[in-house]
């Protein structure tokens, strides 16, 4: 039964071309000079709008997904002394992370710490729009502040930074700062495009550097809601802790 199907199917077919090659469209192309010329400059407009195309798509791939580089690199640093000073400690803490890397942004991927208190968490830095975000992991909430550009290098300084951590142990020193959070952000579209897609679907707050707020020091501690993230993006660890009021 099979096979008779199948035949019959190759007849039909067979029936069908020599019945192509009697289109009159076909046979009267070679004649034809007009015709075939304007089918050409339809076909190079055809293949000029897929490229276009191509290239549209690929520009806008380029500028979203790529070329993101990611590093991964570990610091180690000195609590209490500056860098190469004397009385070392036994034993150096050690912060982990991996970067990724693009033209405009950078995004840490900030695993819980070992032996120290501190969140695991995502930090982006837009460098268009001059933000931070912070994505707290524990909290599942989102905080964002103006970019430091004294604190975070630009993409290329830190690659480098991450070449030369890869090329053994890097001993540093630690940075405190001290932020509060201002207000609840209901919408998040403004931040743009790469923040917005980090912090979609949670709690979205502002903050401010306690030093930056007027009487900020004020507050009683007790009443406050801390946390910490532990995290370098320059030369020195930078442990950020955040207070809700
Ligand atoms: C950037 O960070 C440094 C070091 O923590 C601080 O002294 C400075 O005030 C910050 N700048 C801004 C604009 O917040």
């Amino acid at each position: 039964m099979v096979k008779i199907a199948f035949n019959a199917a190759l007849a039909h077919k067979g029936k069908e071309s020599p019945a192509a090659l009697k289109d009159p469209e076909l046979a009267g192309a070679p004649v034809s000079i007009d015709g075939s010329t304007g089918r050409c400059l339809l076909t190079l407009l055809g293949i000029a709008f897929i490229l276009s195309g191509l290239i549209v798509g690929g520009a806008c791939l380029y500028r979203y997904f790529t070329p993101k580089r990611l590093y991964h690199g570990s610091m180690q640093f000195n609590d209490r002394f500056p860098a190469g000073g004397e009385g070392q400690p036994y034993y150096l803490p050690q912060v982990e992370e991996k970067m990724e890397i693009s033209d405009d942004m950078a995004v840490i991927s900030v695993p819980p710490p070992r032996f120290r208190p501190g969140d695991p968490a995502y930090i982006l830095h837009d460098f268009n729009r001059k933000l931070t975000a912070y994505l707290d992991l524990t909290l599942r909430t989102c905080f964002v502040i103006p970019l430091n550009t004294s604190v975070v290098l630009p993409p290329q300084d830190l690659i480098d930074l991450f070449s030369q951590l890869m090329s053994g142990s890097y001993r540093s020193y630690l940075v405190q700062e001290d932020l509060v959070v201002t207000e609840r952000i209901d919408d998040i579209k403004p931040l743009g495009f790469y923040i917005r897609r980090l912090c979609d679907g949670k709690e979205t707050y502002r903050m401010q550097r306690r030093d930056s707020i007027q009487g900020g020091g004020i507050v009683k501690r007790s009443t406050e809601d801390c946390f910490t993230i532990n995290h370098f993006e320059n030369k020195f660890v930078t442990e950020t802790r955040i207070c809700k009021t």
